[in-house]
């Protein structure tokens, strides 16, 4: 117990990976990440919102070019190589329209990012900044004290069409074996310009 808690404080205080072992975190490293980072169309990818735990997500993207961002200057040590140290809001101040193929933003909201208007923000500069059919992953936890307020009272959701990823035939999962788990993946899609 004591040797694990000090693994635990020397890897984070040395920056090093600490993965975390639970069905969802299984489902975003083993099934949702390489799914996409197979796809032959997803180049670009940003990562929103780094720990300890989200380290080693840059060599499941190792054949993309992968941008991680957080508010906390502090988690620049868990970041990748392309990474920034702002709120997801001001996400067009870094890129261009129609740069990313893939945003993945899980944990965020809710958990820092709260105000309706920052995440406004941070959702319409993510569907200005995905190309055309680009995906934004949305991962949240369906508990009050990290639940703001209904993802789909958002304008800035609305633009977003539902996108139904293959491997779990949904556009929203949830663990349906355990009532316990209280987190779901939500999947969005840039419309295409005449859809
Ligand atoms: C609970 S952690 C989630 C980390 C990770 N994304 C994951 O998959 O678990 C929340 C992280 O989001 C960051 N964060 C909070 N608000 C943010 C914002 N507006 N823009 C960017 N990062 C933010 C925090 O600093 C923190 O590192």
């Amino acid at each position: 117990m004591i040797l694990q808690k000090a693994k635990v404080l020397i890897s984070t205080v040395m920056g090093w990976d600490i993965p975390i072992e639970n069905h969802e975190r299984r489902l975003l490293e083993q099934e949702i990440m390489p799914y996409f980072a197979s796809q032959i169309d997803v180049k670009k990818v940003l990562f929103v919102g780094c720990g300890s735990y989200t380290k080693h997500y840059q060599k499941i993207f190792a054949r993309q070019e992968y941008w991680t961002i957080d508010i906390n200057p502090l988690k620049r040590v868990y970041g990748a190589k392309h990474h920034i140290v702002d709120s997801m809001s001001n996400l067009g101040n870094y890129f261009q329209p129609q740069e990313l193929d893939l945003i993945i933003c899980n944990g965020v909201f809710g958990w820092g990012l709260n105000e309706r208007e920052a995440v406004e923000s941070a959702f319409s500069a993510s569907y200005n900044c995905l190309r055309d059919r680009g995906i934004l992953l949305i991962g949240w936890d369906d508990v009050p004290e990290h639940k703001p307020f209904a993802l789909e009272t958002l304008d800035s959701i609305t633009k977003f069409q539902p996108y139904h990823f293959p491997p779990l035939n949904t556009w929203r999962y949830n663990n349906p074996h355990d009532s316990e788990d209280h987190h779901y993946y939500d999947f969005y899609q840039k419309r295409a310009n005449r859809e």
